[in-house]
Protein backbone atom coordinates (compact mmCIF):
# COMPACT_ATOMS: atom_id res chain seq x y z
CA UNK A 1 0.00 0.00 0.00
CA UNK A 2 0.91 3.94 0.04
CA UNK A 3 3.95 2.91 2.41
CA UNK A 4 5.81 0.08 0.58
CA UNK A 5 8.24 1.05 -2.13
CA UNK A 6 7.44 2.67 -5.49
CA UNK A 7 5.61 -0.73 -7.15
CA UNK A 8 7.19 0.08 -10.92
CA UNK A 9 10.74 0.76 -12.54
CA UNK A 10 10.66 5.23 -13.60
CA UNK A 11 11.13 5.24 -16.71
CA UNK A 12 12.75 8.65 -17.32
CA UNK A 13 13.76 8.47 -20.70
CA UNK A 14 10.26 8.70 -21.92
CA UNK A 15 8.90 12.45 -21.99
CA UNK A 16 5.29 13.08 -22.55
CA UNK A 17 4.52 16.66 -23.55
CA UNK A 18 2.92 18.89 -21.22
CA UNK A 19 0.46 21.43 -21.53
CA UNK A 20 -0.86 23.40 -18.25
CA UNK A 21 -4.01 25.82 -18.03
CA UNK A 22 -4.40 27.86 -15.05
CA UNK A 23 -7.16 28.46 -13.44
CA UNK A 24 -7.49 31.81 -11.62
CA UNK A 25 -10.12 31.94 -9.67
CA UNK A 26 -9.38 28.73 -8.30
CA UNK A 27 -5.44 28.87 -8.36
CA UNK A 28 -6.04 25.34 -9.80
CA UNK A 29 -3.80 23.95 -12.70
CA UNK A 30 -4.99 21.25 -14.95
CA UNK A 31 -2.79 19.80 -17.38
CA UNK A 32 -3.45 18.02 -20.82
CA UNK A 33 -0.68 15.11 -21.04
CA UNK A 34 0.25 13.79 -24.87
CA UNK A 35 1.86 10.61 -26.01
CA UNK A 36 5.07 11.94 -28.52
CA UNK A 37 4.73 8.87 -30.01
CA UNK A 38 0.97 8.87 -31.79
CA UNK A 39 -2.16 11.30 -30.83
CA UNK A 40 -3.09 9.83 -27.89
CA UNK A 41 -3.65 12.23 -24.69
CA UNK A 42 -5.21 12.85 -21.46
CA UNK A 43 -6.93 15.59 -19.13
CA UNK A 44 -5.55 15.79 -15.69
CA UNK A 45 -8.28 17.60 -13.67
CA UNK A 46 -10.16 19.78 -15.02
CA UNK A 47 -12.39 22.99 -13.74
CA UNK A 48 -15.67 23.74 -14.27
CA UNK A 49 -16.67 27.54 -13.83
CA UNK A 50 -18.94 28.42 -10.93
CA UNK A 51 -20.51 31.44 -9.46
CA UNK A 52 -21.45 30.68 -6.23
CA UNK A 53 -23.27 33.70 -5.46
CA UNK A 54 -25.29 33.93 -8.79
CA UNK A 55 -25.51 29.35 -8.64
CA UNK A 56 -24.47 29.64 -12.71
CA UNK A 57 -22.03 27.07 -14.09
CA UNK A 58 -19.58 27.42 -17.78
CA UNK A 59 -17.42 25.54 -19.02
CA UNK A 60 -14.94 28.70 -20.76
CA UNK A 61 -11.95 26.78 -18.78
CA UNK A 62 -12.86 23.35 -20.37
CA UNK A 63 -13.87 24.64 -23.70
CA UNK A 64 -10.01 25.75 -23.80
CA UNK A 65 -8.84 22.69 -23.36
CA UNK A 66 -11.09 21.12 -25.57
CA UNK A 67 -9.83 23.96 -28.74
CA UNK A 68 -6.17 22.58 -27.65
CA UNK A 69 -7.33 18.96 -28.33
CA UNK A 70 -9.60 19.69 -31.34
CA UNK A 71 -6.89 21.71 -33.23
CA UNK A 72 -3.79 19.07 -32.39
CA UNK A 73 -5.97 16.58 -34.05
CA UNK A 74 -5.21 14.81 -30.57
CA UNK A 75 -7.61 11.72 -29.28
CA UNK A 76 -8.64 11.96 -25.61
CA UNK A 77 -8.00 8.65 -23.85
CA UNK A 78 -8.35 9.72 -20.32
CA UNK A 79 -9.54 11.59 -17.97
CA UNK A 80 -8.04 11.85 -14.80
CA UNK A 81 -8.98 13.25 -11.21
CA UNK A 82 -5.97 12.90 -8.49
CA UNK A 83 -8.41 12.92 -6.38
CA UNK A 84 -12.21 14.61 -5.08
CA UNK A 85 -11.11 18.16 -4.89
CA UNK A 86 -12.77 20.67 -2.50
CA UNK A 87 -12.21 23.84 -3.88
CA UNK A 88 -12.95 23.45 -7.69
CA UNK A 89 -15.81 21.80 -9.71
CA UNK A 90 -14.31 18.88 -11.97
CA UNK A 91 -15.51 19.87 -15.59
CA UNK A 92 -14.82 16.42 -16.58
CA UNK A 93 -17.92 15.05 -17.83
CA UNK A 94 -18.58 17.89 -19.71
CA UNK A 95 -15.30 17.46 -21.55
CA UNK A 96 -15.92 13.44 -22.02
CA UNK A 97 -19.23 14.72 -23.35
CA UNK A 98 -17.27 16.19 -26.73
CA UNK A 99 -14.19 14.25 -26.89
CA UNK A 100 -15.01 10.64 -25.24
CA UNK A 101 -12.57 9.08 -23.21
CA UNK A 102 -12.49 7.20 -19.76
CA UNK A 103 -12.98 8.90 -16.38
CA UNK A 104 -10.33 7.60 -13.84
CA UNK A 105 -9.75 8.43 -10.02
CA UNK A 106 -8.48 6.21 -7.11
CA UNK A 107 -10.64 3.09 -5.74
CA UNK A 108 -10.63 5.07 -2.45
CA UNK A 109 -13.08 7.10 -4.00
CA UNK A 110 -15.61 4.82 -2.12
CA UNK A 111 -14.28 5.71 1.52
CA UNK A 112 -14.61 9.60 0.34
CA UNK A 113 -18.56 8.73 -0.73
CA UNK A 114 -19.18 7.06 2.27
CA UNK A 115 -18.04 9.64 4.25
CA UNK A 116 -19.49 12.84 2.20
CA UNK A 117 -23.18 10.87 1.42
CA UNK A 118 -23.42 10.94 5.25
CA UNK A 119 -22.52 14.49 5.57
CA UNK A 120 -24.70 16.00 2.81
CA UNK A 121 -27.43 13.23 3.80
CA UNK A 122 -27.80 11.70 0.26
CA UNK A 123 -30.31 8.71 -0.47
CA UNK A 124 -29.83 5.21 -1.28
CA UNK A 125 -30.06 6.58 -4.77
CA UNK A 126 -26.43 7.54 -4.40
CA UNK A 127 -23.81 4.52 -5.09
CA UNK A 128 -21.25 4.89 -2.78
CA UNK A 129 -19.14 2.24 -4.74
CA UNK A 130 -17.11 4.72 -7.48
CA UNK A 131 -19.64 3.25 -10.10
CA UNK A 132 -20.30 7.07 -11.47
CA UNK A 133 -16.34 6.74 -12.92
CA UNK A 134 -15.45 4.39 -16.27
CA UNK A 135 -12.08 3.19 -13.70
CA UNK A 136 -11.08 3.06 -10.39
CA UNK A 137 -7.03 2.67 -9.82
CA UNK A 138 -5.33 0.36 -7.27
CA UNK A 139 -2.12 1.75 -5.88
CA UNK A 140 0.64 0.03 -8.38
CA UNK A 141 -2.17 0.53 -11.50
CA UNK A 142 -1.02 1.06 -14.80
CA UNK A 143 -3.34 2.48 -17.85
CA UNK A 144 -1.65 3.54 -21.45
CA UNK A 145 -2.06 6.45 -23.31
CA UNK A 146 -1.40 5.95 -26.88
CA UNK A 147 2.09 4.20 -26.51
CA UNK A 148 2.75 5.77 -22.79
CA UNK A 149 2.03 3.64 -19.49
CA UNK A 150 0.67 5.23 -17.01
CA UNK A 151 1.65 4.40 -13.36
CA UNK A 152 -0.75 5.17 -9.97
CA UNK A 153 0.52 5.80 -6.89
CA UNK A 154 -2.23 5.94 -3.61
CA UNK A 155 -0.93 8.76 -1.90
CA UNK A 156 -3.41 9.44 0.89
CA UNK A 157 -3.78 12.18 4.04
CA UNK A 158 -4.70 15.46 2.03
CA UNK A 159 -7.92 12.66 1.69
CA UNK A 160 -8.03 8.89 1.19
CA UNK A 161 -8.22 8.76 -2.41
CA UNK A 162 -5.67 10.93 -3.61
CA UNK A 163 -3.21 9.22 -6.10
CA UNK A 164 -0.07 11.16 -8.01
CA UNK A 165 -0.22 9.57 -11.56
CA UNK A 166 3.54 8.88 -12.97
CA UNK A 167 3.52 9.03 -16.77
CA UNK A 168 7.46 8.76 -18.21
CA UNK A 169 9.63 11.36 -16.52
CA UNK A 170 6.31 13.12 -15.38
CA UNK A 171 4.47 12.75 -12.00
CA UNK A 172 1.34 14.78 -11.47
CA UNK A 173 0.97 14.99 -7.54
CA UNK A 174 -2.53 16.02 -6.91
CA UNK A 175 -2.36 17.96 -3.57
CA UNK A 176 0.20 15.63 -1.99
CA UNK A 177 2.87 18.31 -2.80
CA UNK A 178 2.91 22.49 -3.58
CA UNK A 179 6.01 23.90 -4.60
CA UNK A 180 8.35 23.76 -2.75
CA UNK A 181 7.83 27.12 -1.24
CA UNK A 182 4.32 26.78 -1.10
CA UNK A 183 4.97 23.12 1.04
CA UNK A 184 2.01 20.66 1.28
CA UNK A 185 -1.74 20.58 1.26
CA UNK A 186 -3.65 21.14 4.28
CA UNK A 187 -5.20 17.12 6.07
CA UNK A 188 -7.54 18.76 7.79
CA UNK A 189 -11.01 17.85 5.53
CA UNK A 190 -12.86 14.83 6.95
CA UNK A 191 -10.75 11.33 6.06
CA UNK A 192 -7.66 13.39 5.87
CA UNK A 193 -4.77 12.74 8.04
CA UNK A 194 -1.10 14.83 8.20
CA UNK A 195 0.92 11.52 9.76
CA UNK A 196 -0.39 9.56 6.46
CA UNK A 197 -0.17 12.69 4.33
CA UNK A 198 3.82 12.86 5.52
CA UNK A 199 4.25 9.02 4.64
CA UNK A 200 2.50 9.29 1.41
CA UNK A 201 5.03 12.56 0.48
CA UNK A 202 7.96 10.46 1.79
CA UNK A 203 7.09 7.87 -0.68
CA UNK A 204 6.99 10.25 -3.30
CA UNK A 205 10.24 11.52 -2.69
CA UNK A 206 11.68 8.00 -3.37
CA UNK A 207 11.00 8.44 -6.69
CA UNK A 208 14.45 10.06 -9.06
CA UNK A 209 15.84 13.47 -8.60
CA UNK A 210 15.07 14.18 -12.23
CA UNK A 211 11.38 13.19 -12.14
CA UNK A 212 9.40 16.49 -13.34
CA UNK A 213 6.65 17.21 -10.56
CA UNK A 214 3.33 18.89 -11.58
CA UNK A 215 1.44 20.90 -9.21
CA UNK A 216 -2.27 20.98 -9.02
CA UNK A 217 -2.60 24.08 -7.31
CA UNK A 218 -0.40 27.30 -6.71
CA UNK A 219 -0.94 30.05 -4.85
CA UNK A 220 1.92 32.32 -5.22
CA UNK A 221 3.42 32.49 -1.80
CA UNK A 222 5.18 35.88 -1.34
CA UNK A 223 4.40 37.48 -4.27
CA UNK A 224 5.92 35.33 -6.57
CA UNK A 225 4.30 34.42 -10.11
CA UNK A 226 2.24 31.18 -10.49
CA UNK A 227 4.50 28.18 -11.03
CA UNK A 228 3.33 24.33 -11.08
CA UNK A 229 6.38 22.25 -12.17
CA UNK A 230 9.69 20.64 -9.68
CA UNK A 231 11.83 17.70 -9.36
CA UNK A 232 11.80 15.32 -6.42
CA UNK A 233 15.42 16.54 -6.12
CA UNK A 234 14.03 20.09 -5.62
CA UNK A 235 11.15 18.96 -3.67
CA UNK A 236 13.80 17.36 -0.88
CA UNK A 237 16.13 20.07 -0.67
CA UNK A 238 14.02 23.05 -0.71
CA UNK A 239 9.84 21.91 0.46
CA UNK A 240 9.13 24.38 3.43
CA UNK A 241 7.33 21.47 5.09
CA UNK A 242 8.74 18.39 4.52
CA UNK A 243 12.41 19.42 2.90
CA UNK A 244 15.87 19.37 4.88
CA UNK A 245 14.67 15.84 6.22
CA UNK A 246 11.58 17.01 8.23
CA UNK A 247 10.66 14.82 10.49
CA UNK A 248 7.39 13.13 11.02
CA UNK A 249 6.37 14.06 14.61
CA UNK A 250 7.63 18.00 13.37
CA UNK A 251 5.70 17.90 10.16
CA UNK A 252 2.23 16.60 12.03
CA UNK A 253 2.66 19.26 14.49
CA UNK A 254 3.66 22.19 11.90
CA UNK A 255 0.57 21.05 9.43
CA UNK A 256 -2.18 20.45 12.35
CA UNK A 257 -1.56 23.59 13.64
CA UNK A 258 -1.49 25.52 10.36
CA UNK A 259 -4.47 23.64 9.83
CA UNK A 260 -6.68 25.56 12.37
CA UNK A 261 -5.76 28.94 11.17
CA UNK A 262 -7.13 27.91 7.53
CA UNK A 263 -11.08 28.32 6.47
CA UNK A 264 -12.63 26.40 4.16
CA UNK A 265 -12.13 26.77 0.79
CA UNK A 266 -14.78 28.90 -0.58
CA UNK A 267 -16.02 26.12 -2.95
CA UNK A 268 -15.90 23.11 -0.68
CA UNK A 269 -19.92 22.40 -0.36
CA UNK A 270 -21.06 22.63 -3.95
CA UNK A 271 -17.35 21.05 -4.88
CA UNK A 272 -17.51 17.80 -2.81
CA UNK A 273 -21.40 17.12 -4.25
CA UNK A 274 -20.37 17.26 -7.71
CA UNK A 275 -16.76 15.94 -7.71
CA UNK A 276 -18.18 12.69 -5.14
CA UNK A 277 -20.52 12.12 -8.13
CA UNK A 278 -17.72 12.09 -10.53
CA UNK A 279 -18.66 15.70 -11.74
CA UNK A 280 -22.05 15.28 -12.62
CA UNK A 281 -24.13 17.85 -10.95
CA UNK A 282 -27.31 15.92 -8.23
CA UNK A 283 -30.29 14.42 -9.46
CA UNK A 284 -32.69 17.31 -10.72
CA UNK A 285 -35.79 17.86 -8.03
CA UNK A 286 -39.31 17.17 -8.65
CA UNK A 287 -39.05 20.67 -10.81
CA UNK A 288 -36.78 19.46 -13.76
CA UNK A 289 -34.55 22.24 -11.44
CA UNK A 290 -30.47 21.06 -9.82
CA UNK A 291 -29.88 22.20 -6.49
CA UNK A 292 -26.88 21.80 -4.34
CA UNK A 293 -27.22 21.44 -0.18
CA UNK A 294 -25.69 23.49 2.58
CA UNK A 295 -25.11 21.32 5.70
CA UNK A 296 -25.56 23.83 8.83
CA UNK A 297 -22.85 23.23 11.02
CA UNK A 298 -22.23 19.86 8.91
CA UNK A 299 -18.46 20.61 7.77
CA UNK A 300 -17.25 20.64 11.50
CA UNK A 301 -13.57 19.36 10.89
CA UNK A 302 -12.47 20.01 14.30
CA UNK A 303 -10.80 16.86 15.72
CA UNK A 304 -10.34 17.95 19.44
FE1 LIG B 1 -7.46 19.09 -3.03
Amino acid sequence: MYTQPIPFEPELTVKPEVVAFFDEPTNTISYIVKDPNSDACAVIDSVMDFDYASGNIAYDGADRIILHIQEHGWVLQWLIETHVHADHLSAAPYIQSKLGGKLGIGDQICVVQDTFGKIFNEGTEFQRDGSQFDRLFKDGDSYRIGTLTAHTLLTPGHTPADMVHVIGNAAFVGDTLFMPDGGSARADFPGGDARTLYQSIQRLLTLPGEMRLFMCHDYGPNGRDIRWESTVAEQRHHNIHVGHGTSEDDFVKMRENRDKTLSMPNLIIPSLQVNMRAGQLPPAGDDGKTYLKVPINGLNTSKE
